[in-house]
């Protein structure tokens, strides 16, 4: 007897690749990640709490980090703390100007993107406090920063970012919390998370969106807010792997613009988490007039799910979440385009995982 599987098979668990598996992870890392951290608050250094109001909390990070930077970015700002997102390579070679009590977060899931570490190295010479949200334990960011958090998602193998995402955004969310005067309701929803995303993951109709979609000449995400970033998040993950041409815009952006990119052969997929319903609505108007077919990416009875042709249906939940349920059927629609188009998802062409070079 020949035994037909192989050790990575066997890593695998049963899944075909990965970025699946680690998708269906989701919830798993999303309780781990929320352990201890809801009735008693995440530790955070006492240096960050005390942060001198009005100077800006700082986020450094690279492509899907980034993009949860700025989703906490909005966290932040919501509870009427000044919070601003570069991006670390920018950072890096243009750094905004650094005043007394500056701290600098760095988001990175392995800890070893060089852009970012080199971000962190600047804000530090120049006297910024650095913190690392990561997911390594004794990685460099976590050894060379005053402080560290640690997401807690388990091991990523796949090069496309999937759990280390949802991880960073509930352990940012806490931070935010943490760092509120008031309770704004979000610990409690956040505690329900994990199983609305499993619903999504047991519910997905991605596979048959994918596939309705599959002779796009393109693809187009718009939301605004949280949604923003999970626009770009959307685009990332699907010109990542499937190799399509992807673009994510915040939603009023595409009148100075993007519109003129928009045809009856590029869906867009409109991100609403409840907070926006009413300009999400006049978006997908305005993009219907184009002849665009629109994806929902929310709750099947909102008013943008009724005015779009296609639903990729989410759990209600507290606005300031749904992005991340919405974020898990983009992961699945880019994981099955790039399946039906034969592409390499574990190892796209021209990544690594983690990036060691400036
Ligand atoms: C996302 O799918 C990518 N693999 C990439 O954008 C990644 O998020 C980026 O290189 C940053 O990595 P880090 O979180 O390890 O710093």
């Amino acid at each position: 007897r020949t035994v037909d599987w192989t050790p990575e098979d066997a890593q695998k668990e049963g899944y075909d690749h990965y970025m699946l598996k680690e998708i269906h992870e989701q919830p798993m890392a999303l309780r781990r990640a929320l352990r201890g951290r809801i009735d008693a608050g995440i530790e955070v250094p006492a240096w960050l709490l005390d942060h001198p109001d009005g100077v800006p909390v700082r986020f450094v990070a690279c492509g899907t980090s980034y993009h949860a930077a700025l989703y906490a970015v909005e966290l932040l700002q919501k509870r009427g703390i000044s919070a601003q997102a570069s991006l670390a390579s920018e950072f890096a070679t243009s750094p905004p100007p650094l005043v007394d009590g500056s701290v600098v977060v760095g988001v990175t899931q392995s800890g070893e993107t060089a852009d970012t570490l080199g971000a962190l190295r600047r804000a530090s010479e120049a006297g910024a406090r650095t913190l690392a949200v990561t997911n390594v334990v004794g990685s460099t960011a976590a050894r060379e920063c005053d402080d560290a958090i640690f997401i807690r998602a388990g091991p990523e193998i796949g090069v496309a970012a999937t759990k280390t995402f949802s991880s960073q955004v509930v352990t940012l969310a806490l931070l935010a919390e943490r760092l509120a005067d008031a309770d704004t309701g979000i610990l409690q929803a956040l505690s329900t998370v994990p199983d609305a995303l499993q619903y999504v993951l047991d519910h997905t109709t991605a596979p048959q969106v994918a596939r309705t979609y599959a002779d796009a000449s393109a693809y187009f995400f718009v939301g605004r807010g949280v949604a923003h970033s999970v626009s770009l998040e959307g685009a990332l993950k699907l010109k990542e792997i499937s190799y399509e041409h992807a673009e994510g815009f915040p939603a009023g952006e595409l009148k100075h613009g993007p519109l003129a990119l928009v045809t009856p052969e590029t869906p867009v997929f409109a991100i609403e988490t409840g907070d926006h319903s009413d300009r999400m609505r006049g978006t997908v108007e305005e993009v219907q007039a184009r002849g665009a077919p629109v994806v929902a990416v929310t709750h099947p009875e909102s008013a943008v799910a009724a005015a779009a042709e296609t639903v990729l249906p989410i759990p209600e939940t507290h606005p300031e979440l749904a992005g991340l349920l919405a974020n898990a059927q983009l992961q699945l629609l880019s994981y099955h385009t790039a399946r039906l188009l034969d592409r390499p998802v574990d190892k796209p062409r021209n990544l690594a995982k983690s990036v060691t070079v400036e």
